[in-house]
């Protein structure tokens, strides 16, 4: 359906919102035709976490619809939302509306930002994910959840259940996994799935990148702000990057398994150039072989090491050849390479985010997001703990990473687990917490 025709379908959300711009009488007078015809396009915009990605997702949606206008921006730092005011006015002057009012700072923004909006663009730290996905879904808006949806159990399973709501509720809600929205890769699991490469035996997946970006620290900073600030290097806030970065990779296997999370994981893992107190609690690099109960395996390898060679790819090896799915390449009995138009992937998922809302045609990524970023959990808590780590241990855990006080003042970091050793993930006297 094209746009033009999409725009006659008004969500219930929308319609909502015009009925309360023309108040109560004139709803009950003209019904639910003048609503209708009286209500624009508009699809109302929030953006929470205006860093990097969430600033990248606005540009995204208003690139990907025409109706789509930012009207409320929230992030815990000021400087951080006033910076991705100014470069979405810069190039959409008219389609950026956000008065003062619907400027909302600190650690409660997106309480208020939920409610000034039709959908949500999530793009804070991982950390938060599972808290803003609730109460999104609690005030009935769309939503856009960056990658990876919790850094532990209990966010997990909110995430989950906030998801299922969501979905009873009628709300789309569209996971930041963009590959799955890419045309190249949904070109090249279609091949697998029409048994390009037989049956398959075995996965492999490889992220592994260079250093990243720290942001130092200042002087008025409290630790809470410090951690914010260089959220990558805190487990509670990223989940370590195998959680915030390689769960990229790990949802490409399990895209191909059907989205449901090994039963096993074994990984072993450490930090051997960030040991510098500035990198947290986190490690720099992960290997892990995951097992499936029907007895397939993947390998997984992961790390951000400055010097060292780069390399990002996932294959699929089956009976009768294999798929390098970065390459979107098929070999073995079956020779194919995608050669079709292969639009920016973050615009792709904001056209389907809107498409679904518009044709009231839902989308729940929620599941299996949530399964991808369990496995992602799996590899990081059994190289933290030196064990091996069940789907179940994993989905039961009870190891909460979020501060019990989230006020602006000391917080103390986590000692870097040590395998074998107590840690917050492990009791070696009853095992995995
Ligand atoms: N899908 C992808 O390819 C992709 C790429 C990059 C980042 N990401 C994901 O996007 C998210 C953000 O990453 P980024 O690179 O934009 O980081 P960033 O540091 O540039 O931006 C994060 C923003 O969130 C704000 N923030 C922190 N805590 C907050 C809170 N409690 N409430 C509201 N705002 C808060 C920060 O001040 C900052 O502005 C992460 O989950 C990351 O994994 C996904």
């Amino acid at each position: 359906m094209t746009q033009e025709n999409s725009s006659n379908k008004v969500s219930r959300r929308h319609f909502l919102k015009g009925s309360t711009l023309l108040g109560a009488a004139a709803l009950t007078s003209f019904g639910e035709s003048f609503v209708h015809a009286a209500s624009s396009d508009e699809l109302r915009v929030g953006l929470l976490g205006c860093g990097g990605r969430g600033t990248g997702a606005a540009f995204n949606i208003l690139e990907a619809d025409p109706h789509a206008k930012i009207v409320t921006l929230g992030d815990a730092f000021e400087d951080q939302l006033s910076n991705s005011l100014r470069n979405l006015k810069k190039s959409f002057e008219d389609r950026v509306d956000v008065p003062a009012d619907r400027q909302f700072v600190g650690l409660d923004a997106y309480k208020e930002v939920v409610k000034n909006c039709d959908v949500v663009l999530l793009a804070s730290p991982p950390g938060f994910r599972p808290m803003q996905i609730e109460a999104a879904v609690e005030a009935g808006v769309h939503i856009f959840a960056e990658k990876p949806f919790a850094t532990d159990a209990p966010g997990l399973r909110r995430a989950l259940e906030a998801s299922k709501k969501a979905k009873a509720k009628n709300l789309t809600l569209v996971s930041g996994f963009c590959y799955r929205y890419e045309a190249a890769k949904i070109a090249t699991f279609e091949q697998i799935f029409n048994g390009a490469i037989g049956d398959i035996v075995a996965l492999q997946c490889t992220y592994n990148a260079g250093t990243l970006w720290h942001r130092g620290r200042q002087d008025q900073w409290t630790d809470l702000e410090w951690q914010m600030r260089n959220w990558l290097y805190f487990a509670w806030l990223s989940g370590d990057h195998v959680v915030e970065q390689s769960c990229h990779s790990l949802d490409k296997l399990l895209w191909a398994m059907g989205d449901v999370a090994p039963s096993r994981v074994t990984a072993s893992g450490g930090r051997i150039q960030r040991t510098d107190a500035k990198y947290g609690d986190i490690y720099d690099h992960f290997n892990s072989a995951l097992e499936w109960d029907n007895g397939i395996r993947g390998f997984h390898s992961c790390r951000q090491l400055g010097g060292s060679d780069t390399n990002v790819s996932d294959f699929i090896l089956g009976t009768k050849g294999q798929a390098a799915i970065m390459a979107h390449r098929i070999s073995g009995a079956t020779d194919w390479r995608f050669e079709g138009e292969n639009e920016n992937m973050y615009v792709s998922e904001m056209r389907a985010l809107s498409r679904a809302i518009r044709e009231n045609e839902t989308i729940n990524d929620g599941q299996r997001a949530c399964e991808s970023t369990l496995t992602a959990l799996m590899v990081r808590n059994s190289a933290y703990t030196g064990k091996v780590v069940t789907r179940e241990q994993m989905l039961n855990s009870q190891v909460d990473l979020m501060p019990k006080s989230l006020e602006w003042g000391p917080l103390e970091v986590r000692p870097v687990p040590i395998p074998g050793m107590p840690s917050a993930y492990l009791d070696p006297a009853k095992g995995l917490l």
